[in-house]
């Protein structure tokens, strides 16, 4: 990223103070921001705030002369490697997607000749409109790229998609944006190897039915995909989800306990170990190869459990074991002292404890604390993909501190 430069269009929304840590946060890592404030973000955060952190001029008007003879809507839009637009308002979408322009920003954006990034903060029921739906996908055509909107609280208090994605997240979707391979360079975690395992498992009962539970594997995905990204080979080992394979991933699918036990040993040696699937602790002690019909005089089956191999207990104590082995704790209730006795029990140097008792199965957030043989730290909760960014840069500092 060092040495590259983003023009960033700042739209009206209360989102846009995040846009000023999301400056901050390029500049850390040696990028220029040049910042459009559109009149509407100008009522949210000012310009003198904006410039304050990018240490550059703020541009927020289209008429004006001063500004086009210094550089104008054009120059702008060309001489940055890639524009952002945070937060993305319906009005940016709309006019983007109709080919309107009648300030700095929307004129900048159709004249363009780079990549634009959206990170679009509206209201729920705005994000929900079918005019909004029909400029996401017309723009999503036009290789248009997104981060967001996640699920959450609202600053007008209603719940759902329309949260802007946070910095860090709009951070690594501008890494992406810029190009995996310039990443690499400068990942930590090059020449290691990364196991995953991620979403639940199925048990069968019979040819169409199975134990099974919530896990989405969401977690999981962005554990690996941000460990791809600190540079480790990354192998993922995913029960049955509907999630995307991650680009530059090895993705190998299972669907009971057994087979992901089975591939895991297949996948070692590796240097750490991420267990976050949500893997059955017990499946039926046989399946019936026909489908089990109900009975005439209404006997009800009695299905019969029988313990599935521990995982990650096998893996911690095999002569295989990874460096680092991480497992995962999803309680509802005792969360920390559950995961402490777990972390003793199963053998693993770190647990990731989090709550399961809202909605964190298939949501978007979490909150974890992180327990190893130092103690607890509590995490603040965030969006899953920034738990993934967080654990590999913790497994990166561990592993580069012990090599
Ligand atoms: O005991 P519990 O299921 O709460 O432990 C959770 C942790 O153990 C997770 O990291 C999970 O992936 C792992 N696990 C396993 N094999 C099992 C059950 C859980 O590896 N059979």
């Amino acid at each position: 990223m060092r040495g590259k430069s983003i023009l960033l269009i700042i739209g009206g929304g209360i989102a846009a103070y995040k846009s000023l840590e999301l400056i901050r946060r390029l500049a850390e890592r040696g990028v220029k921001t040049r910042a459009i404030l559109t009149k509407a973000g100008g009522e949210f955060i000012t310009p003198l705030a904006v410039s304050s952190v990018s240490g550059e001029k703020t541009f927020q008007d289209l008429f004006n002369l001063t500004d086009e003879s210094e550089m104008g809507h054009i120059e702008l839009s060309r001489a940055a490697d890639l524009v952002v637009v945070a937060p993305a308002t319906a009005d940016l979408m709309g006019k983007l997607a109709g080919g309107l322009a009648n300030d700095l920003a929307s004129t900048t954006l159709l004249a363009t000749d780079k990549k634009i990034l959206l990170a679009p903060a509206m209201n729920v029921r705005m994000w929900q409109s079918p005019s909004v739906r029909r400029s996401a996908q017309t723009l999503k055509k036009d290789g248009v790229l997104f981060v967001g909107p996640n699920d959450g609280e609202m600053a007008c208090g209603e719940f759902g998609p329309g949260r802007m994605a946070e910095p860090l997240e709009i951070l690594a979707a501008i890494e992406q944006a810029l190009g995996a391979a310039h990443i690499k360079d400068n990942a930590p975690l090059t020449g290691m190897r990364a196991l995953v395992t991620a979403g639940p498992t199925r048990e069968p009962v019979d040819p169409v039915r199975f134990l099974g539970n919530h896990s989405s594997g969401k977690q999981g995905y962005a554990i690996a995909e941000a460990l791809m990204r600190a540079g480790a080979e990354t192998t993922l080992i995913s029960g049955p989800v509907s999630l995307p394979a991650p680009g530059g991933v090895k993705l190998t699918r299972v669907t009971t306990a057994r087979e992901m036990l089975a591939a895991c040993e297949a996948a070692l040696p590796a240097d750490v170990l991420v267990m976050a699937a949500a893997v059955a602790d017990w499946r039926p002690d046989f399946a019936a190869n026909s489908k089990l019909k109900k009975s005439t005089d209404r006997v009800v089956p009695l299905i019969k459990l029988v313990e599935n191999p521990d995982i990650l207990a096998t893996l911690a104590a095999s002569s295989n074991r990874p460096r680092l082995v991480i497992g995962f704790a999803a309680e509802t209730d005792d969360v920390v002292e559950n995961a402490v006795a777990k972390r003793a029990r199963k053998g693993a140097d770190w647990i990731i404890a989090n709550d399961v008792s809202g909605n964190v199965m298939g949501g978007e957030r979490n909150r974890v604390h992180l327990i190893s043989a130092k103690g607890v730290e509590d995490w603040p909760e965030m969006t899953k993909t920034e738990v993934g960014a967080q654990l590999a840069a913790r497994i990166a500092e561990t592993l580069k501190g012990a090599a």
